[in-house]
């Protein structure tokens, strides 16, 4: 399986080699106005136009380039962006309220777009490449509104979308408003050596700051070497994502790599299938955050939300320290237990593998380790092999269980 993708990734790079020919390939050095009060949208876009058909576009390291509209990175194909400077979005939330490009799911919205590219890659050749959400305005504000107010729409730093073919290596994110990455409608999207970090310098949480959301559509998606450190989840596979390696990441206070949420909306079926995520360890944040969740899988109930699928999903060789809830399926997510019980999960989970997961819990929960909460209307096929997982307080751990398989593989309580 894993030979697979690397294969994707060598035939990329032949494929870019081959198109290197001896003539130079058309540059374009990206100018910016280095005044953050002037957008440096109009000439990043112009460099794609000029160049994006083969040619390379580079943006020079320790030169800041201000995003201050919505900028939507369009017609690249087989081009090669250098990312050595800094990417850095404006933080004036008045003007973005007028720059937003929506996108229906879950009513996001987008800051930095590559849409419809084919055989691009983004990297940075001195390490440097940095993109920035610039984000503590938002965070600030967004905790001084009632958490039900959703009028204060944060954009999603980056958002890969129609696409195909796209690898970014060697980026580094700061500080987004929202969820960093959004995957939509694409396949063979590459992401190596990627380094995410939201930091509130305030007392405001970082909320919804997702590394990794992949939607709609998603094929054959691999995250390689990321080192996460934020909150909400490092990665999270949302509806309709298939065919998603996730490997060797380390993920600071987050609330861990998901399967979903599923089953939101009502009528809806969402399909998750073809996980593989390895190699991934979980542990605090810097500033001593505990995460709080590592593998976990969470649906919402039936009734008046939606059904689905979840297959073939593998956890491997996952490395626990400080997490408050090591493993979790949760398929009532977002309810409580009595309308669970009424309307349980319409969600079917088969060949759902977690193996060898090790390390010390938070003791947050006590002895437990884990929360399997399964639907009794929906197949809940889980099978946990390997699991060496200990507590602060020395004593044996436990799994709590609920209508899970009789051969899930660990002794579940009651
Ligand atoms: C923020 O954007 C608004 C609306 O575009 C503009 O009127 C205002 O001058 C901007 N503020 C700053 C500090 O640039
Ligand atoms: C939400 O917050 C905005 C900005 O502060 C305010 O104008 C609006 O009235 C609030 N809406 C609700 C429903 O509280
Ligand atoms: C992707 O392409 C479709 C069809 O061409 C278009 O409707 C959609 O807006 C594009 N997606 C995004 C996020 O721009
Ligand atoms: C596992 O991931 C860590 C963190 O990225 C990396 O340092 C290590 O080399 C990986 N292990 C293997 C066997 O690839
Ligand atoms: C996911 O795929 C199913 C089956 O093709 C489709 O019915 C559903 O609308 C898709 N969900 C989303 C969120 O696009
Ligand atoms: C299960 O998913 C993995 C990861 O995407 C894939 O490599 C493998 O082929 C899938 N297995 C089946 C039987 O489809
Ligand atoms: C779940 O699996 C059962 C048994 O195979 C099947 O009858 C049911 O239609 C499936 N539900 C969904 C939502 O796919
Ligand atoms: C189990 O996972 C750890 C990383 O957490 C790895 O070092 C070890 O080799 C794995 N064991 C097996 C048997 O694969
Ligand atoms: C397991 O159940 C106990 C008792 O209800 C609860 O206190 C604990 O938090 C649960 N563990 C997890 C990991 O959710």
């Amino acid at each position: 399986m894993l030979s697979t993708y690397l294969i994707i990734l060598t035939t990329t790079t032949l494929l870019w080699s081959a198109t290197a020919k001896p003539s130079p390939r058309q540059t374009c050095v990206v100018s910016s106005y280095g005044d953050v009060t002037k957008s440096d949208v109009p000439a990043i876009k112009r460099a794609f136009k000029t160049c994006g058909n083969g040619g390379i576009i580079r943006f020079t390291n320790g030169i800041t380039y201000s995003i201050n509209d919505f900028l939507s990175i369009e017609g690249c194909k087989g081009c090669e962006v250098q990312l050595d400077g800094t990417l850095k979005q404006s933080d004036n939330i008045t003007h973005w309220q007028t720059q937003y490009v929506t996108h229906p799911f879950q009513n996001s919205r987008l800051s930095i777009v590559i849409q419809g590219a084919k055989d691009m890659l983004l990297h940075s050749p001195s390490g440097k490449g940095l993109i920035d959400g610039n984000a503590q305005a938002w965070w600030d504000t967004y905790v001084s509104l009632p958490h039900t107010n959703s009028s204060l729409l944060r954009p999603i730093l980056l958002t890969i979308a129609n696409s195909t073919h796209v690898t970014l290596d060697g980026i580094k994110m700061i500080n987004s408003p929202m969820w960093f990455n959004f995957i939509v409608a694409s396949s063979y999207i590459n992401f190596l050596d990627t380094t995410i970090q939201a930091k509130s310098t305030s007392d405001a949480i970082i909320a919804n700051t997702d590394g990794f959301e992949c939607v709609w559509f998603v094929c054959a998606l691999w995250v390689a070497s990321a080192d996460c450190e934020k909150g909400d989840d490092c990665v999270s596979f949302k509806p309709n994502s298939t065919n998603i390696i996730v490997e060797n990441a380390i993920c600071g206070g987050s609330h861990g790599v998901s399967v979903g949420s599923l089953a939101q909306y009502p009528g809806v079926y969402d399909i998750v299938e073809n996980i593989y995520v390895h190699n991934v360890s979980f542990i605090d944040r810097s500033d001593g955050t505990h995460t709080q969740n590592g593998v976990r899988l969470k649906t919402w109930p039936g009734g008046q939300y939606g059904y689905g699928k979840v297959h073939n999903i593998t956890y491997d060789d996952i490395k626990i320290s400080g997490v408050d809830k090591p493993i979790v399926v949760d398929t009532c997510y977002m309810n409580t237990a009595s309308y669970c019980s009424e309307h349980p999960s319409l969600v079917n989970m088969t060949e759902v593998y977690i193996r060898n997961v090790s390390g010390e819990s938070s003791g947050a929960n006590g002895n437990s380790v884990a929360s399997l909460i399964c639907s009794p209307s929906a197949t809940c096929e889980l099978h946990l092999a390997d699991i060496q997982l200990t507590v602060p307080s020395g004593g044996d751990p436990i799994f709590n269980c609920t209508n899970v398989n009789a051969d899930v593989g660990i002794p579940c309580t009651p």
